[in-house]
């Protein structure tokens, strides 16, 4: 049973995605563990405890500089030995330590196709704001690993989505989250559960 510890930042529908898809089984060999916001008043906190998973902050607000806060993050990782980690919606760069520790076992979920609309200052709303400005056709997400860069590591997963003329950036990113995140999340997290994931030369390979 893969143990699975995911990182949030806000609303938490790609938590409740995975939540959800555990409950119906659409993910199998898996159970979330612990999740964890860098916002104490992040409502996806209240999706995770609502499920009855244990639930708690570490905010950098709360430590006296950058090292206090990643060691005790660090901390509330390890002692649940997670097998993955889940970057759902969490807006905080890592520790470098965390990543070596746990390279090729960290995923994050970006609302575009990368390597479009990706890196330092894409999170979030701005990357459809960016997408409208820019005026592509299609968009979409992508499930990759995390490395040590900004949305640079290994792809597992991508999904089109259409972009329409008179698309806001709310209603694009509400299009994208239904017609990709909350698919391709759940999706990646069951195919590494059941073994079907392999990186190969900084590629992934999957098998069916
Ligand atoms: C999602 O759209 C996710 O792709 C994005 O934040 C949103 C969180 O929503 N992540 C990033 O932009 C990471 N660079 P949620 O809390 O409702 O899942």
């Amino acid at each position: 049973m893969l143990k699975i510890l995911v990182c949030v930042s806000g609303g938490g529908t790609n938590l409740q995605a995975v939540i959800d898809a555990i409950r119906e089984n659409r993910i199998t060999n898996a159970q979330i563990i612990r999740v964890i916001s860098n916002n104490r008043n992040a409502y996806a906190l209240e999706r995770a405890r609502a499920a009855g998973i244990d639930a708690l902050s570490v905010s950098p607000k709360e430590y006296a500089d950058r090292e206090a806060f990643h060691e005790a993050f660090l901390r509330a990782v390890e002692e649940k030995e997670p097998d993955l980690i889940v970057l759902a919606g969490f807006l905080v760069v890592l520790p470098e330590e965390l990543i070596r520790r746990y390279r090729n076992r960290i995923i994050n979920i970006h609302p575009s196709l990368i390597p479009s609309f990706c890196g330092k200052g894409f999170y979030g709303i701005r990357v459809h704001e960016k997408v409208l400005e820019r005026g592509v056709k299609i968009t979409g997400a992508t499930v990759h690993f995390v490395d040590e860069g900004t949305d640079t590591g290994p792809i597992i997963l991508q999904q089109a989505v259409t972009v329409e003329d008179d698309d806001t950036p709310e209603i694009l990113q509400k299009r994208v989250m239904e017609q990709a995140e909350w698919k391709i999340l759940p999706k990646a997290i069951d195919d590494i559960a059941n073994g079907r994931i392999t990186i190969m030369d900084g590629k992934v390979r999957r098998s069916r």
